[in-house]
């Protein structure tokens, strides 16, 4: 059994993980920021009212009133808004009024309106006899709000980042399978091909010999063809193959004819499919290799006995066909429907884990369809759906 592939989903949760992890830590220390920040604002702004308070009350010449001056002065980030008792703004500071003097009564109102809801007003007292009085309206400064906001944009910077780097991290390993397959195909097939060529020759050579029996040539020539086949397989899968229309009845009977000789009789296979002609794009040798594939999986899961039927029916919106291979063997665990697709995950002690791999790659990347465990229950069976593109109607 090999288990290469499936540590490395675990590092990925981790890994974001961590990233939400570090996310939370800093809203919560930004939080805790905000309030000391808040807290010191709320006592500027009581110096603040009271310096106003002290210098509208005071005489001109009181020698206090320079240090109250710098009192308010010192406030140079959190906007305020004087009023007199009914509400008109008498003095502001900053606030970014607008340019126009005839504008500035309206939006020192609105800003009110807003600062009601953040604060309430601070009263300051100017005449106790009279019972004068003015307001003192505020809002946090800017740098509070950045600060509130901060973190999130932190946040979404590392999600960005992370799926950045996880999308180019498994772009990378794809490009490398990609490489491998097509490598390790290439050489096969070239490799294959010097033998092939001389057996083909000695065939013909054997044809004409009246010594050699007729049926073992003809034997011998089955091997070859077949041999031939898994060649052009190779071959195919080594460069971009292009798409023939095939008539996938025709392909399908080809398939289990061949497949039904070759495993125990007490496998049945069985196709169902109304139509007669259906033209599908393909290529033919590598489409086949799926459906063996797949078929010689179920006749594995069933351990030599039972029924593999093959469903052939349309997508709903007839754009597609939907090809379902269904077995009576010993199912697939729930966890494992995935997985049985990645490279290398085999549960045969003589498995190489390759033949679902292939049919994926060769479903999804060379005909631009679909492969997936449709259903599956422990002891009662699976199903495997494939799904190709049919041709488009219109063209
Ligand atoms: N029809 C099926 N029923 C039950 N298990 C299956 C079926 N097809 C595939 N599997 C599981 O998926 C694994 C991977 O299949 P595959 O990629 O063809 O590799 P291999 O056949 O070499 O094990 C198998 O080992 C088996 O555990
Ligand atoms: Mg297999």
């Amino acid at each position: 059994m090999i288990n290469i592939y499936e540590r490395s989903p675990v590092i990925n949760w981790i890994l974001l993980a961590i990233a939400v992890l570090i996310g939370i830590a800093s809203i919560i220390y930004t939080n805790s920021l905000v309030n000391r920040i808040l807290f010191q604002e709320e006592r500027q702004i009581a110096l603040f009212a009271k310096g106003q308070e002290f210098l509208a009350t005071a005489e001109p010449s009181e020698n206090l009133n320079f240090l109250m001056e710098e009192i308010i002065a010192s406030n140079n980030s959190i906007p305020v808004i004087l009023t007199d008792e009914k509400g008109n703004p008498i003095g502001s500071r900053n606030l970014e009024l607008p340019e126009k003097t005839s504008q500035h009564q309206t939006f020192l109102l609105e800003e009110i309106a807003k600062m009601k809801k953040e604060h309430t007003p601070i009263v300051l007292t100017l005449d106790s006899a009279s019972n004068m009085k003015q307001f003192v309206y505020y809002r946090n400064s800017s740098l509070v709000y950045q600060l509130r906001y901060f973190p999130y944009v932190q946040l979404t910077v590392i999600l960005i980042f992370f799926t950045l780097v996880y999308s180019l991290f498994s772009y990378s390993r794809k490009a490398e399978q990609n490489r491998v397959w097509v490598g390790l195909a290439k050489e096969t097939a070239h490799q294959l091909g010097t033998p092939l060529s001389s057996l083909i020759a000695w065939v013909e050579y054997l044809n004409i010999d009246e010594n050699v029996e007729k049926e073992v040539v003809i034997e011998l020539e089955k091997d070859v063809k077949r041999f031939e086949t898994i060649t052009a397989r190779f071959s195919s899968i080594g460069s971009v193959p292009a798409l023939k229309a095939e008539n996938i009845k025709e392909v399908l009977e080809e398939c289990v004819n061949y497949l039904q000789k070759r495993v125990s009789s007490k496998v049945s296979f069985l196709l169902h499919i109304k139509d007669d002609e259906i033209p599908v794009p393909m290529n033919k040798s590598l489409f086949e290799w799926v459906i063996e594939n797949l078929c010689k999986n179920a006749v594995d899961a069933m351990n030599g006995v039972g029924y593999i039927d093959i469903y052939v029916s349309h997508t709903k919106d007839d754009k597609g066909l939907v090809i379902d291979i269904k077995d009576t063997g010993k199912g697939i665990p729930k966890s494992k429907l995935k997985t049985v697709f990645r490279p290398g995950f085999t549960t045969k002690k003589r498995g190489w884990g390759l033949g679902l791999a292939l049919a994926k790659r060769i479903v999804e990347n060379y005909h631009d369809g679909k492969i997936f465990v449709l259903r599956s229950e422990i002891d009662l069976g699976t199903t495997f759906r494939i799904i190709l593109p049919l041709f488009d109607a219109k063209s």
